[in-house]
C-alpha cells in the first residue's frame, strides 16, 4: 500500500497528461479535496511536474524528475548498468527487491531497480535507512567472476564513483571508511552492499546506493540531522536527479571496468579519495574494537589501523568514528 501522497503521484503518472477532476481524486485517495490539493503542493514543491487548474483538476505534465526507465535511458552512456531498469514508486527496500531478482533470473548483471521512496530502507549494521521522496535510492545486481574473499574490493567501487560523480558538481566530497561519502564531514550517501556466495564462489552482489539528493535534512529524524548533509542543501538549489542517476551509474561502470583490468589499482583511487587515511579513530567491527590511525587501505580492500601499542589490524567491515576533530 502506497502514502497517500506517493498514490497521487503513481496515479497522475498512469494518465500522464490528462487532468484527473478534484472529486475523481479525492474520492480514489479516499482523502478531502482540501487534501488532495495539499498532496499536490507538496509533490510540486518536490520537483514533480504536477499542474493544477481550477477547471480541470490536476496532471502531471512531464515524466521530468520521475526516475523511469523512460527518462531515464535518454542521454544514458553506459552499454550494461541500467539498461534493465526497474522504477517503483515505493517499495521496502530496492536492496530486497534487486534480491529477488537475481535470484530468479538469469543474466541479471547491470540491472538497477531505483524507488522514488522506501518504507523499509536498509542501513549498514541492521540499521533502518531513512528514504523518503527526493532521494536517489537504488540497487545494482552484479554477477562478479570473483572469489569470495574478494568481494569486499566490490564495496570501494560504489564510494569511488558516488563520490566522483559528486565531484562533478563542484563539491569536495570525500569517502569515509568503509563507504560512507561525505561533504564537509557530513554524510551525503550511504552503501550497503550484500553478497550472495557458494562456499567458493560468488553467486551475485547486490550494491545499495542512498544519496540524500533533494533532501530538506530537517525533515529526518533528530538524531541523523546533525550528521547529514543533502545535495540540495549543499548547492542551494534543487539538483536534476536524473542527471546524477544516469552520471552515477556511467561512473560505476566505467570504474567496475577499471576494476576488472587491474582490481589492486581501485584500491589506489579510494585512497585518494580517502577522509579516513591519516586519521586517529576507532573502529567498532563485527568481532572486536580497535583504537589507533588509519594508516592505508590493503589490495584486497580491509582498512590497516595501526594500533596504540603499533600492532598492525587489518579489518573488513564495522563503524568508524573519528577520535579528534580536524
Ligand atoms: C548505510 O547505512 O550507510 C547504507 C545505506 C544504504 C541505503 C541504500 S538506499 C538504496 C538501497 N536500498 C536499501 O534498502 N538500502 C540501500
Amino acid at each position: 500500500m502506497l502514502s497517500d501522497e506517493t498514490q497521487l503521484l503513481s496515479v497522475l503518472y498512469s494518465y500522464k497528461g490528462e487532468y484527473l477532476s478534484e472529486r475523481f481524486l479525492s474520492e480514489y485517495l479516499n482523502v478531502s479535496p482540501e487534501v488532495v490539493k495539499k498532496y499536490a503542493e507538496n509533490l510540486k514543491n518536490e520537483g514533480y511536474s504536477v499542474e493544477s487548474s481550477p477547471d480541470y483538476g490536476f496532471r502531471l505534465n512531464s515524466y521530468k524528475n520521475i526516475l523511469t526507465k523512460k527518462e531515464v535511458s535518454k542521454g544514458l552512456q553506459t552499454r550494461q548498468f541500467g539498461r534493465k531498469l526497474l522504477h517503483f514508486f515505493e517499495v521496502t527496500s530496492t536492496n530486497r527487491i534487486a534480491h529477488q531478482i537475481a535470484s530468479q533470473f538469469e543474466g541479471t548483471h547491470g540491472t538497477v531497480v531505483v524507488a522514488e521512496s522506501q518504507t523499509g530502507g536498509k542501513g549498514r549494521m541492521g540499521r533502518r535507512w531513512f528514504s523518503p521522496r527526493g532521494g536517489l535510492w537504488f540497487s545494482l545486481i552484479l554477477q562478479p567472476t570473483i572469489s569470495p574473499s574478494n568481494v569486499h574490493r566490490l564495496t570501494h567501487i560504489a564510494g569511488i564513483a558516488v563520490a566522483k560523480t559528486i565531484q562533478r558538481y563542484g563539491i569536495n566530497a570525500r569517502i569515509k571508511w568503509p563507504n560512507d561519502v561525505l561533504i564537509r564531514g557530513k554524510k551525503v550517501c550511504g552503501i550497503l552492499t550484500e553478497v550472495n556466495t557458494k562456499p567458493d564462489s560468488v553467486v551475485n552482489v547486490v550494491i545499495g546506493i542512498g544519496i540524500n539528493a533533494n533532501i530538506n535534512i530537517s525533515t529526518l529524524p533528530d538524531e541523523l540531522q546533525n550528521g547529514a548533509i543533502s545535495l540540495m542543501e549543499e548547492l542551494g538549489e534543487r539538483i536534476d536527479r536524473t542527471h546524477l542517476f544516469r552520471e552515477t551509474l556511467l561512473e560505476l561502470e566505467e570504474t567496475y571496468r577499471r576494476f576488472e583490468k587491474d582490481a589492486p589499482h581501485i584500491m589506489d583511487e579510494w585512497k585518494n579519495l580517502s577522509d579516513t587515511i591519516g586519521r586517529e579513530v576507532i573502529i567498532q567491527s563485527p568481532s572486536e574494537r580497535i583504537e589507533g590511525k588509519a594508516i592505508g587501505i590493503s589490495a584486497s580492500g580491509a582498512l590497516i589501523v595501526r594500533t596504540h601499542n603499533a600492532t598492525i589490524k587489518r579489518v573488513f567491515a564495522g563503524d568508524c568514528l573519528y577520535t579528534e576533530v580536524h
